[in-house]
């Protein structure tokens, strides 16, 4: 069996994750669980949200606390932090992970949906660092991770409110590094390659997929929400002290 890393400076530690009721950020909930971290997830879907919380609340030396919020709502999303906050102390550590890869066409695209496709993919993730600065400030550090995605690197199409965003994601990611470094918080951006989560195999992943990514890949094997939250776990301990305004790309070689 293969043994992977223990992060004593992430027991106890407070840990904000969006979207955490499914995909990669379900992993990055147990995972940071499984630390010791005192967890909390915000989340619009309440029903695994809820599933997930009492799943892992037995045995957890933190059970994990899940706040429903529509994270496009920005003092919806500020006051599930303050929940978070309220039940588990100042926030070291933020995971900004909730995002979605809604295709659409060009030509369909209103200015409406391009906003809302901001509003889901990048703003929230600003705002988020805005309300736990003061948190990591008062600690004297802390963490920040930023989502990206390699989407925008391959071209892809398809979805260009979502590449826009995430491209956009790495520009915001060294801004905060810069204004934020001199309280000792770090920010960096997790880029993921293609993560076989439940959603991508239900909706895209099928032969022809599959022949794109061993041709992509230079590990032509899946890459799954683990490899990605292995990285974030590096990122927020203190393992990581020294790194900020950086990209870690976690995608089997393909860019
Ligand atoms: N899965 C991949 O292949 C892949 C590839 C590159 C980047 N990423 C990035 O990794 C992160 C996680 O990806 P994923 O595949 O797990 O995504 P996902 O779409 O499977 O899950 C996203 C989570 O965010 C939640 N969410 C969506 N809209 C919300 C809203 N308005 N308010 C609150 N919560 C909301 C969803 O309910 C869900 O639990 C994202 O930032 C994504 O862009 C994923």
């Amino acid at each position: 069996m293969t043994a992977f890393a223990h992060y004593p400076s992430l027991t106890d530690r407070t840990v904000l994750i969006t979207g955490g009721a499914t995909g990669i950020g379900a992993t990055l909930v147990e995972e940071f669980v499984a630390q010791g971290a005192k967890v909390g997830f915000v989340d619009i879907d309440a029903t695994s949200g809820a599933a997930l919380a009492e799943r892992l609340a037995g045995g957890a030396r933190h059970a994990p606390l899940f706040a429903c919020a529509d994270l496009t709502d920005i003092p919806a999303l500020e006051a599930a932090i303050d929940a978070v906050r309220g039940r588990h102390g100042p926030i070291s550590v933020l995971l900004n992970n909730a995002a979605n890869d809604r295709r659409h066409r060009i030509e369909d695209t209103t200015p409406e949906a391009w906003d809302a496709g901001i509003a889901v993919n990048l703003r929230h993730q600003f705002f988020a660092a805005r309300h736990v600065a003061a948190d990591m400030r008062a600690a004297g550090g802390g963490s920040i991770v930023n989502f990206g995605s390699i989407s925008w690197m391959l071209k892809q199409g398809g979805m260009p409110v979502y590449t826009t965003a995430k491209a956009a994601v790495q520009g915001l990611t060294r801004s905060l590094a810069r204004d934020l470094g001199a309280f000792n918080i770090r920010v960096n951006t997790l880029v993921p390659g293609w993560v076989m989560t439940d959603k991508q195999v239900r909706l895209w992943v099928d032969d022809a997929a599959r022949a794109e990514i061993a041709r992509g890949q230079c590990i032509n094997r899946p890459l799954l929400a683990e490899h990605i939250a292995r990285m974030a776990l590096f990122l927020a301990a203190d393992d990581s002290a020294m790194c900020t305004a950086q990209d870690f790309v976690v995608d089997g070689g393909w860019t």
